[in-house]
């Protein structure tokens, strides 16, 4: 047994449809004891100190102690393509993506890419994604190996793409080699340790109906995997989307149609969504990730947060890197890129929605939230220790944070993480974590280089 003693911060409810000092859970001095794997116990250090005393402690003063970031949806063979120049979607694939995922036919290669990937989430305080491969199965094998290694919550898939004319020929799968190929992927990686297997589509324009039927074969018969695609991105994709497909309503019901929608499936983006398209998303609780970094960078749109955390059609939420579409690793500089979205809507979104997003509304958009996502004793110990002011523009903000100092003591420390946490989500990005623990072990430590 090991404990972490400092400030801590979790959800226990979604602080969009409650109020948001009762969904949040601060302890100014707590501590989170681990026993192997997991969180073995959590609270106040004044309750729990004496018993706990015996056991091992790392404490870190003036920190603020999160569940591990979640990214919902990102790229591994887009590490080294991110920030590319000048296109929108379609013209970004053929131009930048498709050339640089062919070159993870290389076994080697895709490992190489997997670890400097991996730990750079780990630097940014990501400790679970759901990932993009390539359509190489050599690639897929490559990062669950390398996730293996760190004991990691991933979840992945080989990614098809089969539509003559929509990537390279050397690119594409075909329906059969992708089923084949996912089942194969399946059986050995799903549910091995921490690895957990997502069928993957690139996205409806990329596939052939049969390759989506096969989609949905495959979800009927390892119906405990998840489904992850993308959906509603950009308008040019969306009109080719519509006339690809001209039996189905939508772009949604592409999917629907294909019987891959619901509990588990995510949809990246979908920013162009009627309200129809968001009343089937809520009833069939499927989950978006809302990708803000990558919809400015492509000049995708503006997702509709307030609409999709709404009270009449609430969908799950998660938020997503996408990088290379998106221009970073840092889900930090995602809640930047949320908030000024949401700005842009005259939404405002607050640090602790954004927080939640990241933590236990990410996990519950991937149904994980028995695992992962809060500090309840029996979740995989997997944490991010965060600096509030790692530069001098926050640390001179949060000297000069104006608090009312007539309220409780109390109030005034809430108040005061608040607006720290808030800079750092505005300014912050990986030169705010110190330290990021993955199944109870320290995989990374600032300054220092990344254990494994
Ligand atoms: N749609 C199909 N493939 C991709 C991709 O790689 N990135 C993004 N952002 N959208 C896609
Ligand atoms: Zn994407």
């Amino acid at each position: 047994m090991k404990a972490i003693r400092g400030a801590f911060l979790d959800f226990l409810y979604d602080p969009f449809y409650k109020d948001e000092q009762e969904a949040v859970r601060y302890l100014t001095d707590g501590i989170l004891v681990i026993d192997g794997e997991k969180i073995a116990d959590f609270g106040s250090y004044e309750e729990l100190g004496d018993k706990y005393s015996d056991v091992e402690t790392t404490t870190y003063a003036n920190r603020l102690i999160m569940p591990g970031f979640i990214d919902t949806h990102v790229h591994y063979p887009q590490t080294e393509m991110i920030a590319a120049f000048g296109e929108q979607l379609l013209e970004w694939l053929e131009k930048y993506t498709f050339p640089t995922e062919l070159k993870f036919r290389d076994k080697a290669y895709a490992r190489q890419v997997a670890d400097r990937f991996l730990n750079m989430l780990l630097a940014n305080g990501t400790t679970t994604a759901q990932v993009f491969t390539t359509t190489f199965p050599q690639s897929v094998d490559a990062f669950f190996e390398a996730c293996s290694e760190r004991n990691i919550c991933m979840i992945a898939g080989l990614t098809g793409i089969d539509r003559p004319g929509l990537a390279p020929p050397e690119y594409l799968d075909t329906a059969d080699t992708f089923y084949a190929n996912s089942r194969d992927l399946i059986e050995r990686w799903h549910l091995k340790g921490r690895n957990k297997y997502a069928i993957t589509p690139r996205f409806a324009l990329g596939s052939t109906r049969e390759q989506l039927d096969r989609c949905g074969q495959l979800k009927g018969e390892y119906p405990d995997t998840w489904v992850n695609t993308h959906m509603s991105e950009n308008h040019k994709e969306i009109a080719q989307v519509a006339e690809a497909f001209p039996e189905a309503k939508d772009y949604l019901n592409v999917y629907e149609r294909a019987g891959i929608v619901g509990p588990k499936f995510t949809a990246g983006h979908a920013i162009h969504l009627s309200d129809d398209a968001y009343r089937r998303m809520s009833s069939s609780k499927s989950s978006i990730s809302f990708c803000p970094a990558s919809n400015l960078y492509l000049g995708s749109g503006l997702f509709m947060i307030h609409k999709a955390k709404s009270v009449e059609t609430p969908v799950l939420v998660g938020v997503g890197t996408d990088m290379g579409a998106g221009d970073c690793f840092s889900i930090l500089r995602v809640l930047n890129d949320a908030y000024k979205v949401a700005a842009l809507q005259t939404q405002k979104l607050s640090v602790l929605k954004g927080l939640y997003l990241a933590t236990l509304g990410g996990a519950k958009s991937l149904l994980l939230e028995d695992e992962i996502g809060s500090f309840d004793p029996g979740k995989f110990a997997d944490i991010v220790v965060l600096n509030t002011r790692p530069t001098p523009a926050l640390a001179f903000r949060a000297e000069n944070a104006i608090i009312d100092e007539s309220r409780p003591v109390e109030e005034q420390r809430r108040e005061r993480m608040e607006h720290e946490a808030f800079g750092m989500m505005m300014l912050g990005d990986e030169r705010a974590v110190e330290a990021t623990y993955v199944s109870g072990n320290l995989l990374y430590q600032k300054l220092g280089n990344h254990i494994h």
